[in-house]
């Protein structure tokens, strides 16, 4: 695990775009992972930025979505297909027909789980994913107690998230849907990268858990210490609760030229 610190959230959200710019100068029609948040915006704007200036393009690339919100009418401004939509999608040149999301309005959201997990094995797999953190050390919607070994399921949301969330429904904890349909631990595991964004003092003790804790479904973005590669890019505040914030930052300066993401 690699943990960057930098002195902003813009920084973070800069060499996260480096990574997915060079993968795709890599591999074109490279397969994406997604998430949702306020985390990974500033990422889709550094890369509508590339995209605009023509030093990007994500026109051969794919990607799928981490999460959705259940039983959110189709055009809900936070349904989080919706949100990618809108921060992302039609911000680049991503074919909108490559970008693929757990389907929350499934009649049968079991099925629906199921055909998700096969769709990203079809496209041959997720190369980089992005993902944000919960205060409560979730990692897309799997929250605390969630298994370690789990693939895109139904789950139902913490009061913690729903609060956390509210400020995206006018401040309504009552108005965030209890249900979702989310990767599992397993899933996002299975991604070539990934690469964890988070930002603000509020992330710190999570950060803390994720980097340093013992692994525990009660910390369920833990599990990412037994992924080979995992970048986790914070700024100062979110890495305020680290123990060896030095050592990260000692190992970051002298980290070779050539080695790259
Ligand atoms: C939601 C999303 C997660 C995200 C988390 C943190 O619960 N499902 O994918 O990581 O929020 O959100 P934010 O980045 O806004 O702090």
């Amino acid at each position: 695990m690699e943990v960057v610190i930098t002195e902003t959230a813009a920084e973070a959200a800069t060499l996260s775009a480096d990574a997915i710019e060079g993968l795709l100068q890599r591999r074109p029609d490279a397969v994406l992972g997604l998430a949702t948040g306020s985390s990974p915006l500033g990422v889709y704007r550094d890369l509508a930025l590339r995209v605009s200036h023509g030093s990007s393009s994500l026109a051969r690339a794919r990607a799928f979505m981490l999460d959705e919100y259940v039983g959110l009418p189709v055009d809900h401004p936070q349904r989080y297909r919706n949100v990618i939509d809108r921060e992302l999608v039609t911000q680049v040149d991503i074919d909108p027909a490559n970008v693929y999301g757990p389907d929350g309005n499934a009649e049968d959201l079991t099925a629906a789980c199921v055909a998700y997990e096969e769709a990203i094995a079809a496209a041959g797999g997720v190369d980089l994913q992005i993902v944000g953190i919960g205060t409560d050390g979730h990692i897309a919607f799997n929250e605390p107690g969630s298994s370690l070994a789990s693939r895109t399921r139904i789950k139902t949301l913490t009061r913690q998230t729903r609060s956390d969330n509210a400020r995206f429904f006018g401040d309504d904890v009552g108005a965030v849907p209890q249900h979702c349909l989310t990767q599992g631990i397993a899933t996002i595991m299975d991604a070539r990268h990934v690469v964890l964004l988070a930002a603000g003092r509020g992330k710190g003790e999570a950060v803390h858990q994720v980097v340093e804790g013992p692994i525990s479904a009660m910390w369920p973005a833990t599990a990412l210490q037994m992924h080979p590669h995992v970048t986790v890019i914070v700024d100062l505040a979110a890495a305020s609760r680290l123990q060896l914030a030095a050592y990260y930052k000692d190992t970051y300066e002298a980290k070779p030229d050539w080695q790259g993401f």
